[in-house]
């Protein structure tokens, strides 16, 4: 078992939370070597955070919409929950906020996000219906570190799914999501082992030559 302390996570949501459920049972692994601290959101109703509650995490709610238009004026205030509590790894997981500059530089290199489709491929919103549309034969998710361009960030952990003859948007949403809930628990340990480390546009797996086949699935 590991010696190092187990690095402490915030996990942001604004909707079910099925992903940070995800992170919370592969963090009950006495070996994670993360440990969430808190779980928060920008929608006072997302239904992850009762969740989050009933599994016994810290949660807050600070309902962006309160804040008027000014992005971050909402974030000096969710930087400093985060704070509070000792955050040092962020997970964006299902949180639906684009973020400043500002915001994205006090957490450079220490926050991750899932996007639900195969990076560079499909950044943005509607992944699914573009992913049907363009008619691809492979769709999938992405774990990636958040930089301040959208959807752009250095690459930890690739899922790929097949897309099937017949396949409608729900199909296909459920298939993408069982993957997200492989590949996110296997990047947040690469993360927050200290194993996965930015060098440049490439994220590399610290002890292994080639890419680390655990954050391929
Ligand atoms: C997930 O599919 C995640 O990839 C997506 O929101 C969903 C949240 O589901 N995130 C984005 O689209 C971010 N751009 P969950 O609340 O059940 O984890």
């Amino acid at each position: 078992m590991s010696t190092q302390p187990k690095k402490r996570v915030g996990v942001l949501i604004s909707g079910r939370g099925s992903n940070m459920l995800s992170l919370v049972e592969a963090a009950k692994a006495p070996d994670y070597p993360a440990k969430i601290v808190v779980v928060g959101s920008n929608r006072p109703d997302a239904k992850g955070l009762e969740h989050a509650a009933a599994e016994g995490f810290a949660t807050f709610a600070l309902d962006h919409r309160l804040y008027g238009k000014d992005r971050e004026f909402f974030e000096r205030d969710l930087h400093a929950r985060l704070v509070e509590n000792n955050v040092e790894l962020l997970v964006l997981a299902g949180f639906l906020r684009l973020l400043t500059p500002w915001f994205v530089s006090q957490w450079q290199g220490r926050m991750i996000n899932i996007h639900p489709a195969l990076l560079p491929s499909f950044p943005g919103l509607h992944t699914h219906e573009r992913a049907l549309k363009a008619g691809v034969r492979i769709h999938g998710a992405t774990v990636h570190f958040v930089t301040a361009e959208m959807d752009v960030g250095p690459i930890i952990a690739q899922g790929a799914v097949p897309v099937l003859d017949g396949d409608n948007l729900n199909d296909l949403a459920t298939r993408v999501l069982a993957v997200e809930h492989q590949i996110y628990p296997m990047a947040l340990e690469a993360v927050a082992s200290g194993k996965a480390v930015v060098d440049g546009f490439r994220v590399k797996v610290k002890g292994f030559d080639q890419d680390d086949k655990s954050l391929i699935c």
